[in-house]
């Protein structure tokens, strides 16, 4: 299997004195067990301004840079965007899109989100699509069909080969946050039906993280789930201790699974 991926989302949260002393403390851990990160693939998505930065402090650690957005348009006249083919010159790889914070409060749709994936995939930046269903959605029972057309609007622009290329997030909205992770059958059960839904449009090995409350005392309980390819963390990313616990967890996890 791929490497597991374990993607910290930095929102708009800290700033230089807070992350470099996380990358410090991590670059010492890592002095005294060089495997720590060896069994996955790991992502830090910083606010943009941060990004060159970013990379330039962990040059020197196996760890790359991913974007928290992206713009939907190609270059032009757009105050305060950031275009797919910017990002790329900038070397970075990685982009959430979609995120449910994104949807909240910037009113992001189907479309716009189906240009934002393509866009970063004609510049060879991996999207990392979020979908997630309210509170109100899943106490209706609502999540299937929310889920699904999410999905199915995020990729509506894309060819076969595209489609295999994405990865995505199921953040649940009601357990972002909150300290008050999904419980591991919901998940497992949105996760196995991602996994069907997008093997039916030709990814037959869907990568599928799950994001919201993950933290040290339960990512184990997340990595256990089927059909997942890793988490996508918020708050525990920016807490050492936190942070250095689910990569911990991740990689004795996953270096036993063939
Ligand atoms: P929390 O881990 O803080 O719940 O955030 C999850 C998230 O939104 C990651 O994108």
């Amino acid at each position: 299997m791929d490497k597991p991926l374990i993607v910290a989302n930095w929102k708009m949260k800290g700033g230089k004195f807070l992350y470099l002393q996380i990358i410090k403390k991590l670059s010492q851990e890592l002095t005294h067990d060089p495997e720590l990160l060896a069994g996955c693939q790991v992502v830090i998505a910083p606010s943009l301004i941060y990004l060159s930065w970013l990379q330039e402090v962990l040059r020197e650690l196996p760890i790359e840079v991913g974007s928290q957005n992206v713009s939907q348009f190609l270059p032009g006249a757009y105050t305060g965007e950031t275009a797919a083919v910017m990002l790329s010159e900038m070397q970075v790889k990685w982009s959430l899109v979609g995120h449910s914070e994104r949807r909240q409060w910037y009113f992001e749709e189907g479309s716009t989100i189906a240009h934002k994936v393509l866009r970063c995939l004609e510049q060879g930046i991996t999207p990392i699509v979020c979908v997630g269903e309210s509170t109100e959605q899943r106490t209706h029972r609502r999540q299937f069909e929310v889920i699904q057309k999410q999905v199915e609007d995020a990729l509506s622009l894309l060819d076969q080969a595209q489609v295999a290329a994405c990865y995505w997030a199921y953040e649940p909205v009601w357990a972002i946050g909150c300290g008050q992770i999904a419980d591991s059958a919901s998940i497992a059960e949105m996760s196995h039906f991602l996994s069907e839904l997008l093997s039916g449009l030709g990814s037959s090995k869907a990568k599928i993280l799950y994001g919201g409350s993950v933290d040290s005392k339960n990512a184990l309980e997340v990595f256990r789930v089927p059909y997942l390819s890793g988490v996508l963390v918020g708050s525990a990313s920016l807490v050492f201790m936190e942070w250095l616990g689910i990569l911990r967890q991740a990689s004795q996890y996953y270096a036993r699974i063939p």
